[in-house]
């Protein structure tokens, strides 16, 4: 489990050019993916390039839990040797998912059409999150969830002994409940269908299609329409993992903001439904070109090459949201660092991850002395153009990876230095961010 013990402050501060190449872990949500799927299919599954964070190790754990052999040969090399769909065993432990929403409800999922029963808890900012977005839906295949007040976590779930397939269609823009409810398809008889009115990141879907389940997404005025057909044989022998294009996107940032930096960051994934992001930089101005571009593991991968750049504010339209939701934060620091204002709408679930968000850089960038503007849905950050931001305070991580990552880039172009209270949450996602950043030629320093 992420950030135990005490806190680790970080402080940033302006440096030369970054310069180099950025090798960026392996891809979170898919490495969840490959590990419970591996878990769910008969025989041995052989990963290459998983991420080695706390979250997904925290999901090993909790497969191993289930039943399912999970070794660790080398870096970023492993095995699963799975139970088949509907083999998972009762756990004798309570699951512990760390940090991580995705661990916990796709695990959820996976389970809840199984005759078994567990406990999931995590950290305090996993106990503060909504489970109920996932434990209502699956209550339609007789999955029952008891939990605490708000579908919080801990909470002990009872899966379905005689699973319903199910019709559903998702309330909320979220991977996380979709990819559970096709998890746990897998193990009700007949066809599942799950509708989405805003298409999300589809990484189960492919790697479930790689896996050999019958599975289709249908584009219709309804929404995208995905039927799985339950009772698969899962099999698969070997998945290469992209690198994660939303760590990507930390390095790429830096490389922007810094005056005359240039960088590589090869593999990284582009699955269209995650690389919003990176469509915005380029309408900010950005320098920034992809590369031999292939498909690996069924994913869209490309080379990024990077150079500084003065960006201009831009409006973000609501309907990439889905497809850049992790990349806020950061997008929020290169707005600060642009000419003019940059608005961020359709944003509201920005309010339910590691942390609020939406508040954590509202509050972090008005200490750094940038100039926001927020409501429920929405963030506006006024640009004080390239190197302009005045820094010289310290901004609060909220056990968020994300948070903290991001902060520690706004250092690197800021008058002043930047402090993070707590830069302990980045092992969640990206372990060696620091000397990656640091061989690049980042000044971090321990506080
Ligand atoms: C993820 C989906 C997103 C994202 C999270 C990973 C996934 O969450 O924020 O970091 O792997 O499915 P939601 O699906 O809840 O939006």
């Amino acid at each position: 489990m992420a950030s135990h013990g005490s806190a680790t402050p970080m402080t940033s501060r302006a440096s030369g050019p970054l310069r180099g190449t950025a090798f960026v872990p392996g891809d979170k949500s898919v490495s969840h993916r490959a590990l419970i799927l591996g878990a769910l299919a008969v025989g041995e599954t052989k990963i290459a390039g998983l991420l080695e964070g706390q979250d997904v190790l925290d999901t090993a754990r909790a497969m191993q839990a289930f039943g399912a052999e999970v070794i660790r040969h080398g870096a970023g090399n492993w095995s699963v040797h799975g139970v088949g769909v509907g083999g998972f065993a009762e756990p004798a432990e309570v699951i512990d998912c760390g940090n991580s929403g995705t661990g916990a409800r796709l695990v959820m999922g996976a389970m809840a059409t199984s005759p078994i029963t567990a406990t999931f808890t995590g950290d305090a900012s996993l106990r503060a999150r909504p489970m109920a977005r996932v434990t209502e839906p699956l209550a339609l295949f007789g999955a029952r969830a008891f939990g605490r007040s708000g579908g919080r976590l801990p909470m002990t779930l009872a899966g379905a002994a005689d699973p319903l397939p199910v019709r559903y269609a998702t309330p909320v823009p979220s991977a996380q409940v979709k990819s559970a409810m096709l998890l746990a398809g897998l193990n009700a008889p007949g066809r599942t269908v799950v509708i989405e009115t805003v298409a999300t990141r589809d990484h189960t879907e492919r790697m479930l299609a790689e896996f050999g389940a019958e599975i289709t997404t249908e584009v219709t005025p309804e929404g995208h329409v995905i039927t799985l057909t339950g009772r698969p044989e899962l099999g698969h022998r070997s998945l290469a993992v992209p690198r994660d294009p939303s760590s990507a996107a930390f390095p790429v940032a830096a490389a922007l903001l810094v005056p005359d930096s240039e960088i590589l960051v090869p593999g990284i994934g582009l699955n269209p439904a995650r690389a919003g992001f990176y469509e915005t930089l380029a309408e900010m101005g950005a320098d920034l070109e992809r590369g031999n571009l292939r498909v690996e593991g069924g994913e869209p991968v490309a080379d990024l090459r990077v150079r500084h750049s003065v960006l201009s504010g831009v409006e973000v339209p609501p309907a990439r949201a889905a497809s850049m939701i992790d990349e806020y934060p950061v997008l929020a620091v290169l707005a600060a660092n642009a000419e003019g204002a940059t608005v961020m709408r359709g944003i509201r679930e920005l309010r339910l991850k590691e942390s609020d968000r939406i508040d954590a850089m509202a509050r972090g960038l008005e200490a750094m002395g940038v100039r926001v503007e927020e409501d429920e849905d929405m963030l506006t950050v006024h640009g004080m153009g390239p190197g302009g931001v005045p820094g010289g305070a310290t901004a609060a991580a909220r056990l968020d990876h994300r948070i903290a990552m991001s902060f520690l880039c706004l250092g690197m172009a800021a008058r002043q230095p930047v402090t993070v209270d707590d830069a302990g949450p980045v092992a969640t996602s990206f372990p060696d961010f620091v000397p990656l950043m640091i061989g690049l030629g980042a000044d971090l320093q321990r506080a």
